[in-house]
């Protein structure tokens, strides 16, 4: 809390000395700015400030670039605003309006973040310190102000290695904010930031198939693997289309029209996927082999790396887990490819009449979650509002795995003879292929619970997460878990455990240990309002509950038998260190003090972050 504090201190104080911006012509409304709080090796160089590189620095960086800089960026929505000067556009601010929801559109743009609320910068008291709101495609003429947020006014749009390299030396040797943008999922708001420069990495789309890859630097007769490197903006869905066409697979996680990237944050933090129950995490290993086999990444020196398991070993094993972007900005990522096999998908949704009913419902389903993992199911189980529902698969068609049928039929049959409880979908689907059932569930939302409705616009943009270790979702406590979920706002489990995503070394990757012992990585969703429009005085208190909720959890499986998944982060968790990595912390820290001592890529709850407001503009001790 006292860390919180400072933060606001911080940046409050900035406001009352509020500079506008030197390098924009229009009227751009004034960044926090740290003149005077802090002494100036202890805080970024924000626009304003006399640091702050000028109009002619800038020109000459971005005369460095492959694509001009884009410079003087506002967010998504400035074009409502007259007050925006020359970014002013009526027609596009009704254009914009209609693509607010799309995730495909905000994906691609450099000027926005998935979700507005991570744009927006408010203090503790839930009070919008700047946001920039569309306004349902009215065009404000009250003379209203589009605020910047945590849009950086700057970006360099990467094309290649020295793009990236030239972004490092500037930030570096200018004190500028760094911050890396791939496709603007991450829940904190971390792939933004207040008066940053932005390294956007969308662009970087090569995808190349190998029959027999073999790391650099491997020894000689090192047996070759099948594997794919995806430039680190290629997306989900690109890279299961991709990866199809050349009959192989790949472990990918689940988001509506695939648009997180499949190479970058979500790699590095853990990657998770439905495909981890056969192949493991994105960062695990099936015995004996690794998923990632490579990285290539540029480190805060400047330096363009190959990292495998024969160059930096070290940083290797802190890629594999310690989040983005942390250890380096990766240009690339070279992964382990799968036999492309055949899916039986189970769909099932099921509404109660009443909380009883739900919590007999949630305990029918707790009585089978272990066994039906163990039986070859994997996929996402959300509940809210009285509603269970599962979208799940199990490799073959029938399942190769005799009982998966077999159990899931019997939990049928104790569903359908529950009083009050009207099950509207139980259904097998036949897939080709783990890209036709992606296709099903994500795209056109054809089978089941209809995941492509929660788009941008859903209340799940507050969350927080808890990994559940199987001895807490064990048939015996199903009563007691099922009375717990009932008791909360909702939730997505994740079954991505079990399987060899169970049995791989731990040792192998800074992960937590945690996702070792799980079946289920619970989402916990607030409860709330819908968003957007922003009500942005009521996300602080969507953080505040769901932070509560977690903290049951918490209790009921401390880490580091239990953890927080670092993809999914809670807002107000506070021992996150441990939350996230465990026994691995003080080996990562160490790690990423060697690699990054002048603290160019920190990120709020990322590894060695602890002296930064959560910001990280000043440091606070
Ligand atoms: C709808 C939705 C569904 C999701 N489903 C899953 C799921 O099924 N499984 C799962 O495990 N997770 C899931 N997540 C969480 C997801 O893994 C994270 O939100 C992820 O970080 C988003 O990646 P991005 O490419 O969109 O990243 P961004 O927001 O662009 O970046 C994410 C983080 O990684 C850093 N980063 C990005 N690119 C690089 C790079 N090239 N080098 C270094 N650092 C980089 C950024 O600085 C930022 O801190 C989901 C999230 C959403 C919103
Ligand atoms: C948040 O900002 C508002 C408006 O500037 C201010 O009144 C309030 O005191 C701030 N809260 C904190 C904790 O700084
Ligand atoms: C315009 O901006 C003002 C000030 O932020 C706000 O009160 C108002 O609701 C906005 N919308 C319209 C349509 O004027
Ligand atoms: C980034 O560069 C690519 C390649 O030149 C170009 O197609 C794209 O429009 C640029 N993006 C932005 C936002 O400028
Ligand atoms: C992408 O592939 C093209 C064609 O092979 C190559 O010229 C380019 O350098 C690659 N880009 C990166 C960032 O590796
Ligand atoms: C696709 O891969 C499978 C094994 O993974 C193989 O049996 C099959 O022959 C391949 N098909 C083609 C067209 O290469
Ligand atoms: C799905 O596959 C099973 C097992 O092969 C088969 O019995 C069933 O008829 C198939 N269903 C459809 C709709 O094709
Ligand atoms: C079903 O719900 C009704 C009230 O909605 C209740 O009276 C009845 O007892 C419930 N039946 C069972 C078997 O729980
Ligand atoms: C699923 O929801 C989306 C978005 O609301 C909608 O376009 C689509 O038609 C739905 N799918 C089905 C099969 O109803
Ligand atoms: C689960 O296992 C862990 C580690 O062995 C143990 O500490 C915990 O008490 C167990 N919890 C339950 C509910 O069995
Ligand atoms: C950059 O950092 C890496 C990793 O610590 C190190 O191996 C390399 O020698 C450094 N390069 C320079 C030019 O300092």
């Amino acid at each position: 809390m006292w860390r919180l504090s400072l933060l606001v201190a911080c940046l409050s104080a900035g406001l009352l000395s509020v500079a506008a911006a030197t390098t924009s012509s229009a009227s751009v409304p004034p960044v926090p700015s740290t003149v005077g709080v802090k002494p100036r090796t202890q805080c970024k160089c924000l626009p304003g400030d006399p640091c702050y590189p000028s109009a002619k620095d800038w020109q000459a960086f971005s005369s460095k670039l492959s694509q001009p800089l884009i410079a003087n960026q506002r967010p998504l929505g400035a074009v409502c605003y007259p007050s925006s000067g020359s970014k002013f556009s009526a027609t596009q601010c009704v254009q914009f309006t209609a693509e607010i929801n799309n995730p495909i559109f905000r994906s691609g743009l450099p000027n926005a973040l998935q979700y507005e609320t991570f744009e927006v910068l408010f203090n503790s008291s839930g009070v919008v310190v700047s946001e920039c709101p569309f306004d349902n495609g009215v065009v404000n003429a009250t003379g209203a102000l589009c605020g910047q947020g945590r849009i950086p006014p700057n970006a360099v749009n990467v094309t290649t290695v020295q793009d990236i390299q030239e972004a490092v030396k500037f930030a570096s040797k200018n004190n500028v904010k760094l911050v890396v943008r791939n496709k603007g999922h991450e829940l904190l708001g971390r792939s933004g930031g207040v008066g940053a420069l932005e390294v956007f990495t969308h662009n970087l789309n090569n995808l190349t198939f190998f029959n027999n890859f073999v790391p650099e630097g491997a020894p000689r007769n090192t047996p070759g693997e099948f594997a794919v490197t995806l430039g680190a903006g290629v997306s989900w869905s690109t890279a299961y289309s991709q990866t199809h066409a050349h009959n192989r697979s790949i472990p990918g996680g689940m988001a509506p029209f695939g648009t997180v990237g499949a190479a970058g944050g979500w790699l590095l933090g853990g990657g998770h996927s439905p495909l981890s129950r056969y192949f493991g995490y994105a960062l695990n290993k099936k015995p004996g082999v690794d998923n990632v086999l490579q990285f290539k990444v540029v480190l805060p020196n400047g330096t363009f790396a190959t990292v495998n398991k024969y160059r930096d070993p070290d940083l290797f094993w802190a890629l594999r887990g310690g989040g983005g972007p942390s250890f380096g900005i990766v240009v690339e990522s070279t992964v382990r490819t799968h036999p492309d096999l055949p899916y039986t998908g189970f769909f099932f949704v099921a509404q109660a009449a009443n909380k009883d009913a739900y919590t007999n419902l949630l305990e029918v389903w707790n009585r089978y979650h272990n066994d039906l993992n163990d039986a070859g199911w994997a996929g996402i189980w959300p509940f809210t509002g009285n509603l269970l529902a599962f979208t799940l698969l199990n490799q073959g068609v029938p399942p190769f795995n005799p009982n998966g049928k077999p159990l899931m039929d019997k939990f049928l049959a104790d569903a359908n003879a529950l009083a009050n409880v009207t099950i509207s979908s139980q259904e097998y689907v036949n897939y080709t292929s783990f890209l036709e059932f992606d296709m099903d569930v994500l795209v056109t939302g054809t089978h089941g619970f209809n995941f492509t409705q929660t788009a941008p616009g859903a209340p799940n943009n507050v969350i927080s997460s808890w990994l559940l270790p199987k001895n807490i979702t064990a048939a015996s406590r199903a009563r007691d878990m099922a009375e717990l979920f009932a008791s909360i706002s909702g939730g997505n489990g994740f079954m991505v455990g079990g399987g060899p995503a169970a049995t791989n070394n731990p040792a192998d990757v800074s992960l937590a240990p945690a996702f070792r012992n799980i079946v289920t990585d619970l989402v916990l969703l607030p409860t709330g309002p819908g968003l957007p429009p922003v009500t942005i005085d009521s996300i602080d208190q969507l953080r505040r509950d769901v932070n509560k909720i977690s903290q049951s959890f918490k209790q009921l499986a401390p880490p580091p038998f239990g953890g927080q998944y670092l993809n999914e982060p809670d807002f107000y968790e506070e021992d996150w260190q441990e939350a996230y990595w465990g026994p691995n912390y003080p080996r990562l820290l160490r790690i990423k003090k060697r690699i990054d001592p002048n603290d160019l890529l920190i990120v709020n709850k990322g590894v060695n972050s602890e002296a930064w407001d959560t910001e990280v503009i000043c440091k606070t001790i």
